[in-house]
């Protein structure tokens, strides 16, 4: 099988791999946030395997070296998708960086000669889980806190629907790594429930506002990465500590994949890993 006709599937059901092939096997270019580690960088090889020849991923995140790794791996196994990293601390939001790593990726190809426009807006992370919401008394922290969770989203994901404006014919969707906290509360998370809040009505807006784009936020049930360790250490709350052990970055990532592909879901809508 040559490069140009291969497509990759380990879809559990055969009704999922039809839609997953027929979806992904297209010139796409994909943005993914925090793509070092943890889901991400699950969520990059997953799409590096899916999409087609000339497509285009940039991943973004603060680390090189483990951006570097990933680059060389799926270049390994897709010689013909190109890998952009993008080593960027998102907290600074720093439009002309972002700007121009999106253009960067872009070098050479026109907006428009993609099929398919896909950001997953995946960064995130914890705060500090042993505050309640008394302690909270830092500005600072708080608004450091929302820049690189809330802040940097919204920048980004304007940026990147910015330059794939022309693209008319193109499918264009945004992912964005939601969690239930989006939509319960839970004590000694009080930053984190409130970013992944604020984060979900961001994109249901854009989903009102842009009915041409595809706005999924999708919370991915408890897996097992950095992010469930640093919780379940720093946490005071039983029902969290006694949460057990998460689900694997695959099973969740394959449970997206299988989603998007399917194409089923209302535009801006919540969609939790456990939603039958
Ligand atoms: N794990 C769970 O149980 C769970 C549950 C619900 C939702 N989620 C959500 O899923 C997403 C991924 O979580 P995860 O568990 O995979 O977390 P993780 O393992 O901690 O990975 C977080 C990613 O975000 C990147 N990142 C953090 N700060 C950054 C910054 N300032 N600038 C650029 N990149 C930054 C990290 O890259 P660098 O450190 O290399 O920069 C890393 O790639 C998050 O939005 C999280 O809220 C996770």
């Amino acid at each position: 099988m040559s490069e140009s006709d291969s497509v990759h599937v380990n879809f559990s059901s055969m009704e999922d791999s039809a839609s997953v092939t027929d979806y992904w096997n297209k010139k796409t270019f994909a943005l993914v946030t925090g793509a070092s580690r943890g889901i991400g960088r699950t969520l990059a090889e997953k799409i590096a395997k899916q999409i087609a020849p000339e497509s285009v991923l940039l991943l973004i995140s603060r680390d090189e070296k483990s951006l570097g790794s990933l680059k060389q791996a799926i270049e390994t196994d897709r010689p013909a998708v190109r890998v952009y990293v993008g080593v960027t601390d998102l907290s600074t939001c720093d439009e002309s960086a972002l700007n121009g790593l999106v253009s960067s990726a872009l070098a050479g190809d026109s907006a428009e000669s993609f099929a398919h426009a896909l950001c997953v807006h995946n960064v995130g992370s914890l705060g500090d889980a042993t505050k309640r919401c008394s302690d909270l008394t830092q500005t600072t922290s708080c608004v450091d806190y929302f820049r690189l969770n809330v802040a940097s989203v919204v920048v980004l994901n304007a940026i990147f629907l910015r330059h794939f404006a022309s693209g008319k014919q193109q499918r264009k969707t945004v992912v964005n790594m939601s969690s239930l906290c989006a939509v319960e509360p839970f004590a000694s998370l009080s930053l984190y429930c409130t970013g992944k809040a604020a984060r979900d009505m961001f994109f249901k807006v854009l989903a009102k506002e842009e009915p041409e784009v595809r706005v999924l936020n999708y919370a991915p049930g408890p897996v097992e990465t950095s992010m469930r360790s640093q919780l379940l250490d720093q946490s005071w709350i039983d029902e969290i500590k006694s949460g057990g052990l998460g689900l694997t970055t695959t099973v969740t990532c394959d449970r997206l994949m299988a989603l998007l592909a399917r194409d089923s879901y209302a535009s801006g809508a919540h969609v939790d890993y456990y939603d039958s």
